[in-house]
Order: structure tokens, then sequence, then C-alpha cells
């Protein structure tokens, strides 16, 4: 597929009144989009019913048909531009149903016309609909102003118009193209000159068609194959999906997450067939195309799998830092759970923090939002309609997904809340991690006749894996040693995995080297999970300063279908300094011990753990309170099962 082929997808958004319909028809209609006939019969139409014409009839029209269709909720028009570029007009009756189309990937636009009334002005919903655009990063806009008839083509209030608006989208980094005085009643500027407006020498409506750059092909993009559905024919297994980006190419390893399975493309079968383009199994396929395809080796996967390549593999994680703009009628709450569909995944989840909240129309934050309900912890509460919220979502399963500026399709989502959708969002944030293949080849895992949950059965509690992570000093052996003193007390089944210890024994050939670090953190991540599916909470108690080593950690217990849980053991260097247990903060000033956490090695530490505690403020049974609030409810054998395979 060649860039030049893909049509540019506009969509026009704008306030109810300001004349969208009116827009759409008048431009279908001057640029020659309408099929034969269709413009006659309304007006005949009309006159038997004795009702004066209305452009914004077609779109009724068209929204007839459409109910025909339904399996979209806007309808896509083709046309050409002035220049004879092909386009898509993508027309959503609101702007719920525009952010579910351009969130799901059903009808994404690649440049967007707003609307104002010349004689309204910029209104709230003028204001959100730009600000929406800006979070789904469609940064081509320009701007109409609508009935110029009704201000007599007045050049100043198009101005005051142009610079309010200007502004405003200027806050949030949108730059619009241009602004176009028209009147989609009178044809003004639509698809002609008005001779109304001699002022004005910037282009048409459709001109504009041609200022905007066309969509870039998302061939080149990493991988993603996100499962549809598995089919069985015959002897073989399909596995059927859309090829959200990249290229998938006969013989390609593919990685499908979670879980991390791997297998070969055997073949690729088009669905429905690809016809016109010669006989022949394709080689290849790419972003856009929706395929079958069969592997070498039977593997477990299923609807919700994401296939990508090894080397640019997805985000897995049960943790997930978006950007929600939120449009339920409830409001969303901290605690509260959704069904978050992301693809074809489709997860429940929680609201684990609220970072920030923003009403849409004013950009300010909204009033007494934080620590509503009598509480005083500075902790933002609730998100209402039509507030862009920063959030942390908490699911139980792992979720394969990207950050939005990497590869769009699989960063943004769309938050149910019981049967209605009631939010979108996009993915920011997330670590990558280097899924590294493993050396070794023909490795089956063994499953064993018993399962975690067998084990979990017998011992009245699942295994998990609680991740202290701090500098060193911190407080972490000692609060692992407490933590594992308590569940001790309480019958659990639990083990500490300590810095110091497991240096002595499995890890003895590492140093402190980064190098050294990341591969003393990947085996204790190892460890951690045979140890969690064997059924002990085990407590790991490491510096373990680098993000992506722990968001690995995090992706190995998780595709062992184990809880994970972080702990950031937060102790400033100062005191961590000031304590020095060991007398190694001394050394490592005077430059007796290189490299050493904080003095001259890097830490980094989490920006979204599920705990932090504060031991210069928290006692240690405090902390270890503070652990066992979330950690306990999670391991209850009761608790959904984990393991999706
Ligand atoms: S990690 O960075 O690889 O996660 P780990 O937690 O295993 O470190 O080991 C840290 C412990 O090793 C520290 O608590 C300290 O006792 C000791 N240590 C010795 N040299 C260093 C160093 N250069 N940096 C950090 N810790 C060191």
């Amino acid at each position: 597929m060649h860039t030049s082929d893909l049509p540019l997808r506009i969509v026009i958004v704008g306030h109810v009144d300001h004349g969208k319909s009116t827009l759409v028809g008048r431009f279908l209609h001057d640029t020659g989009a309408l099929a034969d006939g269709k413009f006659e019969a309304i007006q005949i139409s009309c006159q038997r019913r004795g009702v004066p014409f209305e452009w914004a009839f077609l779109m009724d029209a068209l929204q007839a048909e459409r109910d025909q269709n339904i399996t979209i909720d806007v309808s896509q028009i083709a046309f050409k531009t002035a220049a004879g570029r092909p386009g898509v007009l993508i027309d959503a009756p609101g702007h719920k149903e525009f952010l579910k189309n351009m969130i799901t990937g059903a009808a994404r636009a690649d440049a967007a016309l707003l609307l104002i009334a010349a004689n309204e002005g910029v209104r709230e919903q003028s204001r959100r609909h730009g600000y929406l655009l800006s979070l789904l990063g469609l940064k081509q806009v320009a701007v109409v102003v609508n009935k110029m008839d009704l201000v007599n083509y007045d050049p100043e209030v198009f101005r005051a118009i142009e610079q309010e608006y200007r502004d405003f989208l200027f806050a949030f980094g949108v730059e619009p193209r241009v602004f176009i005085p028209i009147s989609a009643r009178e044809g003004a500027n639509v698809a002609t000159r008005s001779a109304a407006m001699p002022w004005y020498t910037g282009p048409t409506i459709s001109e504009v068609l041609d200022v905007f750059t066309p969509p870039v092909s998302e061939a080149d993009s990493p991988l993603r194959f996100p499962i549809q559905d598995v089919y069985r024919f015959d002897a073989r297994r399909i596995l059927a999906g859309r090829i959200e980006s990249g290229t998938l190419r006969v013989g390609d390893e593919l990685t499908f997450s979670p879980f991390n399975k791997t297998a070969t493309v055997a073949s690729i079968e088009h669905w429905p067939e690809r016809t016109g383009n010669g006989n022949g199994v394709p080689e290849s396929a790419a972003a856009g195309e929706s395929i079958g395809i069969t592997l070498t080796e039977q593997i477990f996967v299923e609807r919700g799998h994401v296939a990508s390549h090894m080397a640019d593999a997805p985000i897995e994680s049960n943790r997930v830092k978006a950007s929600v703009f939120w449009l339920g009628r409830k409001d969303m709450t901290l605690g509260g759970t959704y069904k978050l569909k992301l693809s074809t995944q489709e997860l429940e989840c929680q609201v684990a923090s609220i970072e920030r909240v923003i009403d849409a129309s004013t950009l300010a934050a909204p009033e007494g939002r934080n620590g509503a309900g009598g509480a005083d912890d500075g902790k933002i509460r609730s998100v209402s309609r039509n507030d862009v919220a920063e959030l942390t979502l908490q699911m139980r399963k792992p979720l394969v997904l990207d950050n939005h500026d990497r590869v769009a399709p699989l960063g943004r989502f769309v938050l149910v809340d019981g049967h209605e959708v009631s939010g979108g969002g996009i993915v920011f944030g997330g670590v990558y991690t280097d899924r590294r293949a493993v050396v070794s080849q023909n490795l089956t895992w063994n499953d064993g006749t018993l399962k975690s949950s067998d084990r979990a059965r017998r011992n009245g509690h699942k295994g998990a894996v609680v991740w202290l992570t701090g500098l060193s000093g911190a407080g972490k052996s000692t609060i692992a040693n407490a933590l594992e003193r308590e569940l001790f007390g309480r019958q659990y089944h639990s083990y500490v995995l300590d810095g110091d210890n497991v240096r002595y024994g499995l890890n003895s050939n590492l140093g402190f080297s980064p190098d050294d670090r990341i591969e003393n953190i990947r085996r204790v991540a190892e460890v951690a999970r045979l140890m969690a599916d064997g059924g002990f909470v085990t407590v790991t108690a490491f510096i373990s300063p680098y993000r992506t080593d722990r968001r690995r950690a995090r992706e190995v217990a998780l595709e062992g279908g184990c809880e994970f849980i972080e702990v950031y053991v937060n102790t400033s260097l100062e005191v961590c300094e000031k304590r020095d247990p060991k007398s190694l903060y001394k050394k490592a000033r005077a430059g007796e011990i290189k490299q050493f956490t904080g003095i001259d090695a890097p830490y980094e530490a989490p920006d979204d753990p599920e705990i932090i505690v504060q031991t210069e403020r928290q006692t240690v049974e405090e902390s270890v309170a503070a652990i066992l609030e979330q950690l306990l409810p999670r391991l209850s054998v009761e608790s959904e099962p984990q393991n999706l395979s």
C-alpha cells in the first residue's frame, strides 16, 4: 500500500447547532460526491411535503441508509478534494460516538474541521472538542466559522472568534492550519469562493483538504496483530484478526502476548480472500488488512492475545498510566471498577489513583474535587462528565498495550461503566522491556500435573510476588523480614529473597555493574515467579534500581499467573546515608566502593508502584500493615483466578 493511496479521513466536529449537517450536505453536493439523483429526490420530496429544502435533509437521508448498517456509529462518505485526491468524510452523530470510534479505530480521522457558528461564537463544546482532538493526537485541524451570512459577513466577528479560539487551542499545543469563514447554507467558501467575503483570501473548505498531509501507512511500525478469533478448518487452526500496525510475513517468528509464547507463521490466509491481485498465497500482509494465519507449532492462543515480533514487543502490564476523557453520566470514582476494551482485549480494571483532573472546556482544575467525602488526604476521588484525568488503572490480569505515541492502535482504549461506553483514554508512560529470546532451542515448558490453583487450595492462599525496591539502607530487608514474620504468624507460606543473601549463592558471580544488576534482577524475578507458583508469598528485597527491570519482573510474574505488588520503600538518600547500617555510604563517599547506588550509580524511583511506604514517617509495623492491607485480599483463594492459559 502506498502512502498516496490512502484516503484522507476527515471528521467534522462542532456544537450541535452550529450547522454541521448543513455543511456536510452542502459539501457533498458541491464537490459532486452525492450519488446521482439523491439531491433531486430530496428536493422533490420537500416540495411534495410542502417544506422548504434544507441541506441537513441530505444527512437525514444518509442517516437512514446508515441505520441499515449499524456496525459502527458513524457514516463514512467518499469524496474527492479540489486537487482530486481521495477523501473519506466521517460523520459521527455526537462527540461520544466520535470518541468511541476514534478510540476503537472503527473510524479514525487524520484531520478535523472544527465548526463554530459566527452568531454564537466559541462555546463550551467547541473548546471540549478542541481538547479532545489534541488528546487523541489529532493535530491537523482547520477551524470553520459558519453562518457568516447571519453576521452580515462581518470580518470583525470572524477575527474575534479566530483570536479567542486560537488562544484556547494554543494552550495545549494545537495550531490550526487556517480559519475559514463560510456560510454552509449559501455555499460560501465551501467549494466555491464567496463574493460576499472579499476580505478573505485563504482556501475554501474543499481546497484546505489538500493542505492536510495524507495518512502515513503504518506498515513500517512495529507489528501488532491482535487476535479476534480462532477458527478450526479441517486439521488447521486459523488465527484471525486485523493487523493494526506493521507487517507480517510467512516464516516470521511471532511472540504472543501476554505469556510470551512463540511460534512461526506457516501461512497467511486472507479473510475474506484478497481479490484482484492475481493468484497465489500471499507471503506478507500489512497494517489495515484483515487476515487469518496458521502457525507451524500448536500453541495456546485465544481472542485478545496480540502477536508481535520479539525484538519489538508491546508492553504487558496490569498497571497502566493513561489520560482519560470521561463522558459517563455517573462520575468515575477512585477505586471504582470499569470494563476496559483495548483492541480485542476486554478486562476489568480499577481506578488505582487519580493524579490530575482538568475541565476540558476551561482547562482548569474542577473545584472541590480534591479530598472530597470528608477525607483530607489530598487524593482526588472522582472525575466528572467532560473532565479529562491523568490516572492509573489496575487490572487483575495482564493487558497488552503500547504507549499511544509509539503504536497508536494499541495505545487507546474505551472504558465501559455498566453497559455504557463512558470514557476513552490513551496510554502514556509505559515502560518497554527487552524480552530477550531464550537462547536454548527445543524447549517445552512442562506444566506439571499440579496447578498453582491446586496448591493454593491446599495452602488456603495463593502465592504472590511482593517486590520491595529502594536505596541501600532504605529499610527493605527490615520490612521484608517483618512482613514475612507477620505472614508466618497468620499461617501463610512466605519467604524472603534478600539482596545480600542471594548474592552469596545463586548470584555470587555478579557484581554491581549495570549489566550485572540487570542479570541479578532477572534471575531474582524468575526465582520469585517460580516460588510464587509453588505457593509462596515471595517477598523480594533488592535495590532493583532500573524501572525496566522491575517492569520485566512484573511481566514475568503475570505471565506465570502470579500476583505482583511493587512496594517502593521510599527513604531519602540523606536519611539512608545517615543510617548507613553497613558503613557502605561512608566507603562510597571515600571512593572505596565504586558504582554505589545513589552516590555514583543511578536509582530510578517507581512512578506508579502499588504501595509506597515512607520509612521516615511510618514505623516498620505501619509499613507492614499498609502492605498487608493490599496483599491479603489478593491472596484469597476465592478471588478470581489469575492464569488465562
Ligand atoms: S541491585 O542493585 O542489584 O538490586 P542488590 O539489592 O542485589 O542490588 O544488592 C545491594 C546490596 O549490596 C546493598 O544493600 C549493599 O549491602 C551491597 N552493595 C555492595 N556494593 C554495592 C554497590 N556498589 N551498590 C549498591 N549496593 C552495594
